[in-house]
């Protein structure tokens, strides 16, 4: 059977769109249900809309708090029988009850290897770093930034003088390979969130 999945974006969508394609696999243990953003004007829903998947824009409202916005994105998910999310890209920190609530089903991917890293511009703060490697992580997702159990991590090791437009590109194309891989995994129970630890089979 195949886990009924949500991708949850801000911007561009490109792991989105890698993780939509995977899923496109008649084996592929998951099906993409819903892509949802929190900025109506994200790109990536355009490109989701474009393939006729189900997409929603949920923007806060003024004076909304984060528990409430995150109720009510809650309620759009269990409407809708969601029973795995994926974050990619989605550039809002979620509060402890929606991570709770949904521990061992909410997976992100972050362009560093965490716990390096965390937070906006992870490219960015290893190039300025100068780390000889860095690379992607997938996680299960606590209400730390950036934090939980990890799945999974591809690295690499950056070229002599390396410009960061190179580097973030060769991250993202890591990235591509390295979410549908761990999605597939976590849809089949490959890996599980057990005592607070990802525990492979
Ligand atoms: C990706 O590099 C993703 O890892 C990163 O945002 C980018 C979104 O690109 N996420 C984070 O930094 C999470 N802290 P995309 O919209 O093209 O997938």
């Amino acid at each position: 059977m195949k886990r009924a999945t949500a991708i949850l974006i801000s911007g561009r969508g490109s792991n989105m769109q890698s993780l939509v394609r995977a899923c496109q696999d008649p084996d592929f243990p998951a099906r993409i249900e819903l892509v949802a953003s929190n900025k109506a004007d994200a790109p990536g829903l355009d490109w989701a809309r474009d393939q006729g998947l189900p997409t929603l824009a949920l923007t806060r409202s003024p004076g909304e708090g984060r528990a409430d916005f995150d109720t009510r994105l809650d309620r759009a998910l269990t409407d809708r029988g969601i029973d795995l999310v994926c974050l990619a890209g989605y550039m809002r920190l979620l509060t402890a009850g929606f991570t709770e609530r949904w521990q061992g089903r909410l997976l992100n991917i972050h362009p560093s290897l965490l716990p390096s890293f965390p937070g906006l511009d992870a490219q960015a703060q290893a190039h300025r770093a100068r780390v000889r490697v860095t690379g992607c992580t997938v996680h299960f997702v606590d209400s730390g930034l950036d934090s939980g159990p990890i799945i999974d991590q591809r690295a690499l090791h950056l070229e002599p003088r390396e410009s960061l437009e190179s580097l973030s590109s060769r991250l993202l194309a890591l990235e591509h390979a390295l979410y549908p891989e761990c999605l597939k995994q976590v849809a089949a129970q490959q890996v599980q969130l057990i005592d607070g630890r990802a525990i492979w089979r």
